[in-house]
């Protein structure tokens, strides 16, 4: 099946899977802990249980992984989140996502993310481009940082992150037009690409965060790598990316 094909069957999957979730939004969730200062709500695991059933259904040679229940770690394989921005939808905040790769090894080549606040859906596969709805997204080179509107995300779950992720911030904060942090990675790497954001980069995210939003926004044009510049694979432990001339400009900022 060629990856076009592939992925407009994923399409409806992700829309699917952010209709379940809008059920759940705003309603009493059931939220357990998972891991330092981490949650899992009930949403959650539906999302995830509706998206492997769906895609091994209509994929049964495609191996499945997903952030909650797990599965395949190599070869080619679906890499789900199913709720990206657990917090802010357990809190009642409209700023989440749904985010599912083909990945193969530590490569993704294939990615569709919806957000149900937005009923926006972007997706992208190697080569093809990236798309939401019938606009094919093409990003310009952006502008100087002084004229840049930037998102990142603070580590949160390994505390050594911390200092490193917070000299660059600093930096950058003296030069840039505005900074965000929304809370859900996917959402951040979908809005690149959709030419809301200018640049992104987030230290220790997971690869179920970043594979479907990495072949987006590189195939809207953005570039991407590591914080150092250094080649971006799932397992990376930073991930920054950006219209041309403001990820230049925030390269030699981060690394100078
Ligand atoms: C989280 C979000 C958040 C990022 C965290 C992720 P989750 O994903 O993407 O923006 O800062 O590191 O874990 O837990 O809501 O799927
Ligand atoms: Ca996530
Ligand atoms: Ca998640």
């Amino acid at each position: 099946m060629e990856l076009k094909d592939l992925v407009e069957e994923v399409v409806p999957v992700a829309r699917e899977a952010g209709k379940i979730l809008l059920r759940y939004f705003g309603r009493r969730l059931t939220v357990e802990r998972k891991g330092l200062r981490d949650i899992v709500t009930d949403a959650d695991l539906a999302s995830e249980e509706y998206i492997k059933g769906e895609l091994e259904r209509r994929f049964p040679n495609i191996p499945f992984f997903g952030e909650e229940t797990g599965g395949a770690e190599g070869g080619i394989r679906w890499v789900v989140d199913p709720l990206d921005g657990t917090k802010n939808f357990a809190r009642g905040l409209e700023v989440f996502a749904v985010s599912i790769a083909l990945v193969e090894d530590d490569h993704p080549v294939a990615g569709v993310i919806h957000v149900p606040a937005r009923d926006l859906t972007v997706r992208a596969w190697e080569g093809g481009g990236a798309y939401a709805g019938d606009r094919r997204l093409t990003l310009d080179e952006g502008s100087p940082l002084s004229e840049s509107f930037l998102a990142t995300g603070f580590p949160h779950g390994n505390p050594e992150l911390v200092d490193p992720y917070v000299e660059g911030l600093r930096r950058i904060l003296k030069r840039a037009m505005a900074v965000r942090r929304m809370g859900s990675a996917a959402y951040d790497l979908a809005m690149v690409a959709y030419g809301i954001f200018d640049a992104f980069w987030e230290f220790g995210l997971a690869p179920w965060d970043t594979a479907a939003g990495a072949v987006i926004v590189r195939e809207a044009g953005a570039l991407l790598s590591e914080i150092d510049g250094s080649p971006w694979n799932i397992h990376s432990p930073t991930i920054f990316t950006g219209r041309r001339v403001p990820y230049n400009e925030m390269l030699e900022i981060f690394n100078g």
